[in-house]
C-alpha cells in the first residue's frame, strides 16, 4: 500500500509551512539557479503555471499522518515534443530518507504519462546532489548523460547529471530500462 499520494496544489496551500520548507538547509539544492523563495514568487510560479497550462504542482501527502510533506512539479511542459521536467522536493525534513521521495516520483511519472500525455520526463541534477540522483534512479529513471561543467557554483564548475524516464507507451522496454551510465561511472 502507498505511504503517500499526490494532491493537486492550490494557491491556499502556499502557506507559511510550505514557504518554511524552502528555507530548510536541505532545500538549497532544489534550485540550481539559487533562486530565493518568497510567498510572492511561489504564488507567481503557481499562477503562471495554471494560466499557461505548462507547470502542474502536486502536494506529496502522507496518508497515515494526514500531512503534506513535499511537492512534485511537472513542467515546464514542452507540448510540441511532449516532454517535461519533473522535480521532487520533500520539504518536511522529518520525512527524509524514508523512501518517500522515490515513491512520490513514481506517482509523478504516472501523472505525467497517463494524465498529461508526456512521452519523456527529464532534467539535470547538480552532481553534488547525490541524494537526488539516487532517488530518481530508485524511481526507475536512468542516467542519460553527464553535462560537463554545466554549473558554476561559487566560481567552481560542477557537472550536471541528466536523468530521464520514458513513457512505455512511446518507448520500447529496452530503452525504458537501460542506461549506459551507472552511478558508479559518475561517482
Ligand atoms: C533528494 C530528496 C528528494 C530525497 O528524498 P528522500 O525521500 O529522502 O529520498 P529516499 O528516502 O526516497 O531515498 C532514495 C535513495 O537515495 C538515498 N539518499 C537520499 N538522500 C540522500 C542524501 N542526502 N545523500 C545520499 N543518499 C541519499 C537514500 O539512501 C536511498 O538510497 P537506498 O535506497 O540505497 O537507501 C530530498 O533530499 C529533497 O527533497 N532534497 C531537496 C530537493 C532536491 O534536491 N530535489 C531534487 C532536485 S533535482
Amino acid at each position: 500500500m502507498s505511504t503517500v499520494e499526490l494532491r493537486e496544489l492550490s494557491h491556499k496551500d502556499i502557506n507559511s509551512e510550505f514557504i518554511d520548507w524552502h528555507n530548510n538547509e536541505h532545500a538549497k539544492n532544489y534550485s540550481a539557479s539559487k533562486r530565493t523563495f518568497t510567498k510572492e514568487n511561489l504564488l507567481d510560479e503557481y499562477n503562471n503555471g495554471i494560466k499557461n497550462k505548462n507547470l502542474y504542482q502536486y502536494l506529496v501527502h502522507h496518508i497515515k499522518d494526514r500531512k503534506n510533506i513535499g511537492v512534485i512539479k511537472i513542467g515546464p511542459i514542452d507540448y510540441l515534443h511532449k516532454k517535461s521536467d519533473l522535480v521532487v522536493f520533500i520539504g518536511d525534513k522529518n520525512y527524509l530518507k524514508q523512501g518517500l521521495g522515490s515513491e512520490a516520483i513514481k506517482l509523478g511519472n504516472l501523472v505525467a504519462f497517463n494524465d498529461l500525455g508526456i512521452r519523456k520526463v527529464h532534467g539535470p541534477i547538480i552532481k553534488s546532489n547525490i541524494g537526488a540522483v539516487k532517488v530518481y534512479l530508485k524511481a526507475n529513471w536512468v542516467i542519460e548523460a553527464i553535462l560537463k561543467g554545466h554549473y558554476l557554483v561559487d566560481g567552481e564548475e560542477q557537472d550536471a547529471i541528466l536523468v530521464a524516464c520514458y513513457n512505455p507507451k512511446y518507448f520500447s522496454r529496452e530503452i525504458c530500462k537501460t542506461s549506459k551510465i551507472t552511478l558508479e561511472d559518475v561517482y
